[in-house]
């Protein structure tokens, strides 16, 4: 089989290399892949963005299945196109993307049908959102209505923050189109746990359960990343959470999507927070997050492939999904500065033992010469019977791989071992 997997990060890779376990697949394609992609898939210059090439490359490749990995191609709907095409695709289409696309669609359809979230109210008015904000329970919480890199949501805890939050959004265009509309949302307090889930629009079976780091610096401190680890299960997440939020979250929402003809196929990401009222969505994705699924995917012991067509001929009920038991940690390796500022280009060196462990995010050859390329560059996963085992595991590879200007947090995982041991 030729595959086509649309992306170019850590989570592509990951998905790639679990894809490559099955002996039915003799080529993939990646667009645009990265230069560390490279080792493990064909990496074609076309951004995952660039739908009509996408589908140009797929067709003329004759390709026979294609995975869409990233929010952007989603939500502009190359699923849609691919499929006009005759080729089969894992994610969801793009009147289903939405559910990631604008956050003022996914707030209206928890509050339609009961699904526990944070009280909010939406805005196209900036005056008419700083009114409301003159009254608001301090601290709260602005949003993009749209896409934003995952870094469109802005915690206030002052009453200035807000309307700093809102300006910057509605009158500066921070974020472009997408913080044209903006959703004001109450601030919750809890644990946070992602459940990456497959879901045909039937059946919903959750992945492992996984904790991201989204601050830049030990103790969760700094701004916001893209993320800069990740450890699996989360321990908050208990049997019984769990069973709860298949109750009350995960299948009305797949039920909800339905009831709108918006059937959702492929990855469901469900953000939650575990609030002391009980667990409530903070976001959806409408794709596998990053990192999550750099600590997902390596304790997926079903075949990817089997489980990803099952989902596309909604068939997910006949297959059993299994697990390993152990844990797995994700720790990444950024350039010094990033989110800000920071520099790239430094050769990058992984030694040969650790590369099978390795998912690179950020990184282009040049002559034959791997040098980093971006903020994040790659992340290093460790599986092992317990979480420190695999945190130790996972931080010995990231040190032992070289770059210029590496930058890793130190405490990946130490929030989740302190909550095993309460
Ligand atoms: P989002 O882009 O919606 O996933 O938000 C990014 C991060 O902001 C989340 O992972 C939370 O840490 C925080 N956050 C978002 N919404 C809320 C909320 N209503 N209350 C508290 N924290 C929030
Ligand atoms: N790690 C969060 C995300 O993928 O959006």
């Amino acid at each position: 089989m030729k595959i086509l997997v649309v992306g170019g990060g850590g989570r592509e890779h990951a998905i790639i290399k679990k894809l490559k376990e099955n002996s039915k697949v003799e080529k993939i394609y990646a667009l645009p892949g990265n230069g560390g992609i490279a080792d493990d898939a064909e990496c074609v210059p076309i951004g995952a963005k660039d739908i009509d090439g996408i589908v140009g490359f797929a067709v003329e490749k004759k390709v026979d299945y294609a995975v869409v990995a990233p929010d952007d191609p989603l939500v502009l709907g190359c699923v849609d196109r691919l499929e006009e095409r005759g080729i089969p695709c894992f994610g969801p289409r793009k009147n289903a993307a939405i559910i990631e696309g604008s956050k003022a669609f996914s707030k209206d359809l928890m509050k339609k049908y009961g699904i526990p979230t944070a009280a909010y109210e939406t805005f196209s008015d900036m005056d008419a959102a700083l009114e409301y904000l003159k009254t608001a329970k301090i601290p709260i919480v602005v949003k993009a209505d749209g896409l934003a890199l995952g870094k469109g949501a802005i915690v206030c805890m002052t009453r200035d923050e807000a309307n700093e939050a809102v300006v910057s959004m509605m009158r500066d265009g921070k974020f472009g189109k997408s913080g044209e509309r903006v959703v004001i949302e109450e601030f919750m307090t809890g644990p946070e746990v992602s459940v990456l889930s497959f879901t045909d629009g039937k059946t919903v079976v959750p992945m492992v359960s996984s904790m991201d780091h989204k601050r830049a610096h030990d103790g969760d401190t700094g701004p916001n990343t893209g993320g800069m680890g990740t450890v699996a299960p989360n321990p908050y997440y208990t049997e019984d959470i769990a069973r709860e939020c298949m109750e009350k979250i995960f299948l009305p929402t797949v039920n909800a999507m339905n009831a709108e003809g918006r059937t959702f196929r492929g990855c469901l990401y469900f953000g939650l927070m575990l609030t002391p009222e009980g667990p409530r969505v903070v976001e959806y994705n409408c794709r596998f997050g990053d990192p999550e699924t750099q600590v997902v995917l390596p304790l997926l012991k079903t075949d990817l492939l089997t489980v990803m067509e099952a989902v596309t001929e909604g068939r997910l009920s006949e297959v059993e999904v299994e697990w390993e038991r152990g844990c797995a940690a994700c720790v990444i390796a950024a350039s010094d500065g990033y989110p800000q500022s920071y520099k790239s280009g430094y050769e990058l060196k992984i030694p040969d033992d650790v590369k099978p462990h390795t998912y690179v995010a950020g990184a282009v050859l040049e002559d034959g010469v791997l040098k980093t390329h971006g903020g994040r560059v790659l992340g290093v996963t460790a599986v092992a019977d317990t979480l420190s085992e695999a945190i130790d595991a996972s931080y010995a590879m990231a040190d032992r791989i070289e770059f210029e200007n590496k930058y890793c947090r130190r405490d990946i995982g130490r929030r989740a071992l302190a909550a095993k041991n309460l």
